[in-house]
């Protein structure tokens, strides 16, 4: 990312969870906070209601099929921090938080889970900024910490914070590897680990190398790639899945799910009245810390 300026991408998951809300159907996400961290011009433009028409339109749905690049892993992650939660998680930490909005969506748990959103300094701003533009204030159980994680590692940052590294946590890691070094992401895995209690767990998505994707969707990932690398936030980092679990594996995590485009198109994607599509590109993977001592499968 550029030192100064905030997270281009982060606006662009926010803007394909407000369009998502406003124009897919089925809903997988509801993130009614979304359209109001967009640009005055985008927010105006999703409400134009030609661009309403337009998008619901049978014949545009017919011949642009969508990829639903943010909305389908968040809902993953949610589903898996709910019930995290309910099986007594009391700290989140939210790594490349951007305009994630759960701590504000989710106040009624504000007494149940510790929220620490963990961020580039220059989107934090943007996003805290926005925030108090709309008066909205901050929920108590939440705490912004600025970081640049090719400077500085999760752990240090959490350190500056209330966090309890005796307690286990739920991280996610959204949007944001494919962005790192893979020595960033390494480094931030190990520092996660010196930190995190075992049981802690892990969601994350990543992109696969363009070998394992298929000439079509490799044509729109090319496009998309040349878009990150123009606003500043090339895609520098793909993992191949299987790899992916041993060298987790061999770091100290256990797998408890490693999901492929089919089977989230199977999961939450059926019976659609859109032609919303999973990124093709992309997987969702689900780790716990392991005990120390407990054997690998
Ligand atoms: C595509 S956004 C994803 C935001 C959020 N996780 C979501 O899914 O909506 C990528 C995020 O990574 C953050 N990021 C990118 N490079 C970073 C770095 N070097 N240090 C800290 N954060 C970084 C950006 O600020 C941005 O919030």
């Amino acid at each position: 990312m550029r030192e100064e300026e905030r997270s281009i991408t982060a606006e662009g998951v926010a803007y394909a969870r407000a369009k998502h809300l406003l124009y897919d159907d089925p809903i997988m996400f509801e993130d009614f906070f979304a359209i109001d961290f967009l640009s005055p011009r985008r927010r105006r433009f999703l409400k134009n209601p030609l661009i309403g028409l337009l998008m619901r339109s049978t014949l545009y749905r017919h011949f642009r099929p969508r990829r639903a690049y943010s909305v389908d892993r968040s809902r993953y992650n949610e589903e898996k921090l709910e019930k995290a939660i309910a099986q007594g998680m009391t700290q989140y930490a939210i790594i490349g938080a951007g305009y994630d909005s759960f701590a504000l969506r989710r106040r009624d748990l504000s007494d149940s889970i510790k929220i620490f959103e963990l961020d580039h300094p220059a989107t934090q701003k943007a996003k805290k900024q926005r925030l108090s533009e709309l008066n909205v204030e901050l929920p108590k159980n939440l705490e912004l910490i600025p970081v640049d994680f090719e400077k500085e590692t999760v752990a240090d940052a959490l350190k500056r914070s209330s966090y309890i590294r005796e307690v286990p946590a739920f991280f996610s890691w959204l949007g944001t590897i494919r962005y790192l070094t893979r020595d960033a992401v390494f480094k931030t895995l190990q520092s996660l680990l010196s930190l995190a209690a075992p049981e802690s767990e892990i969601v994350f998505d990543y992109s696969i190398p363009d070998v394992l994707i298929n000439p079509k969707d490799l044509k729109r990932f090319n496009k998309n790639r040349r878009l990150a690398a123009h606003l500043g936030e090339p895609m520098i980092t793909h993992f191949d899945p299987d790899i992916l679990v041993t060298e987790m594996e061999d770091l100290g995590f256990e797998l408890i799910e490693n999901l492929s485009p089919n089977e989230r198109k199977v999961r939450y994607f059926a019976n659609r009245k859109d032609n919303l599509l999973p990124s093709a590109t992309t997987y969702f993977a689900h780790f716990r810390v392991r005990q120390v001592g407990r054997k690998m499968r």
